[in-house]
């Protein structure tokens, strides 16, 4: 063999190799979601979808609780958050999201064995009590994002204690040795799908209020605020968001316009209204319980976990599919906590 077929050789099995690990097998589905013409469609593989929908299924709910009865706060000592329902009511409560977040260990997971069940000793009946609040405020006040479709503690816990996507803690990363760059780029993480956008724009945009809007709103000087650093962190958001509902930009955007709501689908007024939601949820649900969970739960520089758009949707445009869970557990469906 001369050496330029050998050369031809090798390129082709190259050639091979990169096809065979960077395509994907047809067939494909094609979902359009935008104008005609415009290019927004979803497309994924049919493989991909069922795998989807194999990952989204729901467990069967409870028996309805008989109606009537006397008030849980008659029969126990230390309802805090419940004392709205019927004994029959909490105990079904109680035996649900057993089921849902602790399967395997059982009532044991939050009451301290020895101990009466009105006892407060283990940190996780603490943070329960805090997520049956979390869950009524979705529920009740978020009905702009999650409609009368709700979320109950499977929507995050899916038969686990920690949820398994979308919780992040502040990046201990040492930004300023990668590269000499202080700005978090250069070190690819998954938060914002292996680009060199910064490592945690999640902390700038999900623990407070404010816009992630960086378009200027008109050609003239002075209107361009923005800089590149929160240019690049509003791109590291989007990339972060669309990985966690599994869609493309142009679910929401028409990418010859990314600032025009009047070109953006219905869906991106629905995940704005998320967005406000996320920052309701780590501000005033899950930061303020630092002090609750024990070491082994904080991140790497001791803040509390927090959460993303994925915690909920698991890589789906709707979580578990759009699949209504609250009319089966209307217990978890209000009243919205005081704050
Ligand atoms: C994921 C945590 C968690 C699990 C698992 C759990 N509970 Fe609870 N339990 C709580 C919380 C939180 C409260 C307090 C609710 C409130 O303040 O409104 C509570 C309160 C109670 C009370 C009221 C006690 C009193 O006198 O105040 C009873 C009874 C109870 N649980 C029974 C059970 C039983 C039985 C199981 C297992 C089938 C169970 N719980 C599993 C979190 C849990
Ligand atoms: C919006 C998503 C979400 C919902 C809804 C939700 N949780 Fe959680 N839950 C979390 C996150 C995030 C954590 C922290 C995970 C970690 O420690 O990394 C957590 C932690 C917990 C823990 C502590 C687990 C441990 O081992 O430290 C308990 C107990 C818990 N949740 C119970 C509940 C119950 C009960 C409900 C329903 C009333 C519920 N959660 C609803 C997101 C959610
Ligand atoms: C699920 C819907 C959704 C997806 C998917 C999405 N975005 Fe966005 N995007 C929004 C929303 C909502 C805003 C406005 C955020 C705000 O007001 O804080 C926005 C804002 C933006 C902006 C700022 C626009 C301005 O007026 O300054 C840019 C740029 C942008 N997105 C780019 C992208 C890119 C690139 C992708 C894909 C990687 C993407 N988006 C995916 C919903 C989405
Ligand atoms: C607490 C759980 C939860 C979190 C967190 C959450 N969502 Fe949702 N989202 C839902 C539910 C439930 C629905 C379905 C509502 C319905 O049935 O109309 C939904 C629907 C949507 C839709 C409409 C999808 C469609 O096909 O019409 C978009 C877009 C969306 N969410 C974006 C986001 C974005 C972006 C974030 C993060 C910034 C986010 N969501 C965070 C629960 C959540």
């Amino acid at each position: 063999m001369n050496f330029r077929l050998q050369y031809a050789l090798a390129l082709a099995v190259a050639f091979g190799v990169a096809m065979l690990l960077t395509f994907e097998r047809p067939p494909v589905v094609t979902d359009q979601t935008g104008y005609r013409g415009t290019g927004m469609d979803e497309i994924r593989t049919a493989r991909a979808v069922a795998a989807l929908k194999a990952n989204n299924v729901v467990p069967p709910a409870q028996d309805p609780a008989a109606p009537g009865g006397p008030l849980a706060t008659t029969e126990y000592k230390n309802i805090q958050v419940l004392n709205n329902l019927t004994v029959d009511q909490f105990n079904r409560v109680m035996v649900s999201i057993t089921e849902w977040v602790a399967p395997d260990q059982g009532c044991g997971y939050c009451h301290a064995e020895g101990e009466e069940l009105s006892s407060d000793k283990l940190y996780t009946k603490v943070v329960a009590r805090r997520m049956l609040q979390m869950t009524r405020q979705v529920n009740a006040s978020w009905q702009n994002h999650v409609a009368t479709t709700g979320v109950t503690c499977f929507t995050c816990h899916r038969g686990q204690p920690i949820p398994e996507q979308g919780v992040w803690f502040a990046s201990n990363r040492p930004h300023a040795a990668n590269a000499g760059n202080p700005m978090g780029q250069n070190d690819p993480v998954a938060a914002v799908g292996f680009t060199s956008l910064p490592v945690d724009p999640m902390l700038a945009y999900l623990t407070s209020i404010g816009s992630s809007r960086v378009v200027a709103a008109s050609p003239y000087p002075g209107t361009d605020t923005a800089g590149i650093r929160q240019t690049e962190n509003t791109y590291g958001l989007m990339i972060n968001m669309s990985d966690g509902l599994g869609v493309n930009c142009t679910f929401c955007h028409n990418s010859r316009a990314f600032s025009a709501w009047d070109q953006s689908t219905p869906q991106r007024t629905v995940a704005y209204h998320g967005l406000q939601m996320v920052r309701d949820l780590n501000m005033h649900y899950l930061m303020p319980l630092q002090t609750t969970w024990p070491a082994n739960r904080l991140g790497p520089t001791g803040d509390a976990p927090k959460v993303t758009c994925a915690v909920c949707h698991q890589g789906a445009n709707k979580p578990l599919l759009g699949a209504n869970m609250l009319k089966d557990n209307p217990e978890l469906a209000g009243p919205a906590p005081p704050r």
